[in-house]
């Protein structure tokens, strides 16, 4: 297992579809669109494919897709979701980029990945999508916002402690977190591609409590292990940021989308 649930993946997903950023889905379907095959797209750290299930409508009908992560329970449910088994998975620790094969391959998709990994990770990935000329498509990765509505005292303690443990290794060394999309912009144009990047923040309010919910109590662990706030001032912090939900408060969540194009 990952520690990554099918239940939060599926939390989240709906929010994710409606974060994305639209300029960039735009120029990935027309960019597509242009080849003389149907192109052939790797998603990696694919969870249950909420990445396949948010491209597929807007690429050509023949797109080739191939899964990839390490953890089979959610490459399984990825399968059972999507339901055609011309959809391909691969388990496979990506740790291990010696043994990625990018032969054939013309787009690469991740979602809410990029903040896990480590610089030297996207520099190696980078140059080997760069050798093979592949495109690179990757969403949602956190930016280091987080600002509710109605303000709690804590927050910027809380938000500060939080955005340090998200830089701890997550399996790849020292995660790049909330500044994952700026280090990949910079690595993509120093190979010679066009990048671009765009906002795509969760909007979270009344009608996505059970996402709320799940987020906040989420922030709690892995806070209290930096250990900067003591577990009394954060417990106190989740039950009033929980009550300001049942009261219809509101959230923003910061990501960023990249897109980066390999020189023709
Ligand atoms: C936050 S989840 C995102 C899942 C999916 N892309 C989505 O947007 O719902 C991160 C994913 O990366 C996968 N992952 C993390 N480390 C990995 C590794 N070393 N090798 C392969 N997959 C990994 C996890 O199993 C999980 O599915």
């Amino acid at each position: 297992m990952s520690g990554f649930d099918t239940s939060w993946l599926s939390l989240r997903e709906p929010a994710d579809r409606a974060a994305r950023n639209p300029v960039l889905l735009r120029r990935l379907a027309a960019v597509l669109a242009e080849g003389e095959r149907a192109p052939h797209v790797m998603d990696i750290g694919c969870g249950t494919g909420s990445t396949y299930r948010t491209l597929s409508a807007r690429l050509p009908q023949a797109t080739d897709w191939l899964l990839v992560d390490y953890d089979p329970a959610l490459l399984g449910e990825a399968s059972r979701l999507i339901g055609r088994p011309e959809v391909k998975t691969l388990q496979q620790d990506l740790t291990d980029l010696e043994s990625l094969t990018l032969d054939g391959i013309d787009l690469l998709t991740a979602s809410a990945f990029f903040d896990l990994c480590s610089l030297s990770f996207c520099e190696d990935l980078a140059a080997r999508l760069a050798k093979h000329n592949v495109a690179l498509y990757a969403a949602l990765n956190y930016d280091g916002r987080i600002i509710w509505t109605n303000r709690h005292v804590l927050d910027i303690q809380i938000v500060r402690s939080f955005n340090r443990h998200q830089a701890t290794d997550k399996g790849f060394g020292e995660a790049l977190g909330p500044m994952a999309t700026p280090h990949l912009k910079s690595v993509f144009q120093g190979l010679g591609y066009e990048v671009l990047t765009g906002d795509s923040p969760w909007r979270i309010g009344p009608g996505e409590e059970a996402l709320h919910r799940a987020f906040v109590e989420g922030m709690v662990a892995p806070v209290l292990e930096m250990g900067d706030v003591d577990r009394a001032s954060v417990e106190s912090w989740r039950d009033q940021r929980l009550a300001d939900i049942d009261q219809g408060g509101s959230c923003l969540v910061g990501h960023l989308d990249l897109l980066a194009l390999p020189p023709r």
